[in-house]
């Protein structure tokens, strides 16, 4: 485990591409494992979560080539693999694998490191299930390792998702594509969309309703066609630079196109009703965003705003920085992410000098008014990308700070501490 130094910088200037979207991405491997023939992925999202995807498809049958900058894959029929499939640390390969391999005849076992290991599965063991497929895991939560014996004979359900999760949607309609009947999912807020466009680009019939805040999805069996994908910049790592850029006494950052689907880019709502220059931008390759040295107030945040919760470690940093009290509400979901980021957004704003407090599902972050005076901090290890890079946000903005594990940044943003280097 390697430790970084994260020193302060007095200006920042300059433009980033971020890699890759993670989500689009793992969707981008398994559609094109699913479909007959080559599809071609562009921007695959280097990390690797990603690459743990990437290697379960081969295990499963497809094969895998690059040309020059893009990813080919030829997929077809798959099978059940010899080995275990490792998902490293990565909770939508697990959940989006679990459900792909529900309709592939065998047994399956899904393995994780110690983080993925302690995350529940039971969400996608429960409907996957009611299909007709077979999971057993470690537990009540039924944790990793998790056996999947898939069938060919699964049955489309009706299923109300109980908690709000792209990754539960994901799995069900993927287990759905070799079911004998259509499948609906229920979600009651509006997660992110990249498995519904993605199966209608790849040609399966994919109906999506808004029902009040939430959608009913209804998915027609099908074996999704090959393709070319492109897939756009990562929103969730573009709301770091956004927030750096924002509460930094100094700077402007540009951050090239991402995906601004209105699922994925609530941070920027936040970050402008806290009074950040923020702003989203034609570019060449599409919408970026811009953010330059603000003056923030606090603001309530509702998890609803910001489905999946990723951006919140980032925001943590932005409501450090605010005049006021910043409130975080129903954030329960964040203790079961790759750390329990309820507690680290917590301890993090705590590290910097606000005072902070919980009450139930919402906490709450007293700013300091500027990073100008957050404290110099450590942070221990987490198996966890997410508090590493909003750690390292702080650092560069107040008074450094000193974080162990930082390699963890690997699984979703290689480059992630070069690109920052990259501004000062
Ligand atoms: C993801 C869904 C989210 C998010 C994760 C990626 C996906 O989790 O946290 O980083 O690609 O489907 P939820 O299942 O909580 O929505």
């Amino acid at each position: 485990m390697s430790s970084e130094t994260v020193l302060h910088a007095a200006r920042l200037r300059g433009a980033v591409r971020v890699p890759g979207d993670k989500s689009a991405s793992h969707r981008a491997l398994l559609l094109s494992a699913l479909a007959e023939g080559t599809s071609r992925i562009d921007g695959l999202s280097p990390g690797e979560d990603v690459g743990a995807t990437g290697v379960i498809i081969e295990q499963l049958g497809a094969t895998r080539d690059r040309d020059g900058a893009h990813e080919l894959v030829t997929g077809g029929a798959l099978r059940a693999a010899e080995g275990p499939l490792d998902c490293g640390n990565s909770g939508t390969t697990m959940r989006l694998v679990a459900g792909l391999v529900s309709g592939i005849e065998g047994a399956h076992v899904l393995v994780g490191d110690p983080s993925l290991s302690r995350r529940p599965m039971d969400r996608v063991a429960v409907p996957l299930r009611a299909m007709g497929a077979t999971l057993e895991g470690v537990g009540e939560r039924h944790c990793a390792p998790l056996r999947v014996t898939g069938s060919r004979s699964l049955h489309g359900i009706d299923y109300d998702v109980p908690v709000p999760s792209a990754q539960v949607k994901s799995a069900v309609l993927l287990a759905g594509l070799s079911a004998s009947s259509p499948t609906t999912v229920r979600e009651r807020v509006r997660t992110r969309t990249a498995t519904e466009d993605m199966l209608r680009l790849a040609g399966v019939t994919v109906e999506s309703v808004d029902v009040d805040a939430g959608r009913r999805i209804t998915l027609q069996p099908s074996r999704p066609r090959s393709r070319d994908w492109r897939v756009p910049g990562d929103p969730s790592q573009a709301a770091f630079f956004a927030v750096l850029g924002a509460v930094h006494p100094d700077a402007e950052i540009a951050v090239a196109a991402i995906d601004v689907a209105p699922e994925r880019s609530g941070f920027v709502g936040v970050l402008r009703r806290m009074g950040a220059d923020v702003s989203l931008v034609d570019t060449d390759g599409g919408t970026g965003l811009v953010a330059r040295s603000s003056s923030l107030a606090a603001t309530t945040i509702h998890a609803e705003e910001i489905p999946s919760v990723d951006e919140v470690p980032a925001l943590t940093v932005a409501a450090a920085a605010a005049t006021g009290v910043t409130a975080f509400l129903s954030m329960g979901e964040l203790r079961v992410k790759e750390s329990d980021r309820f507690e680290g957004s917590m301890a993090l704003a705590g590290a910097l000098g606000c005072r902070v407090w919980s009450e139930g599902d919402d906490f709450f972050v007293e700013g300091l008014g500027t990073a100008a005076t957050f404290h110099s901090f450590k942070q221990s290890a987490v198996l966890d990308h997410r508090m590493v890079m909003a750690a390292a946000i702080a650092g560069v903005a107040g008074a450094g700070c000193v974080i162990e594990g930082v390699e963890t940044v690997a699984t979703s943003y290689p480059d992630f501490f070069s690109h920052l280097e990259g501004l000062r």
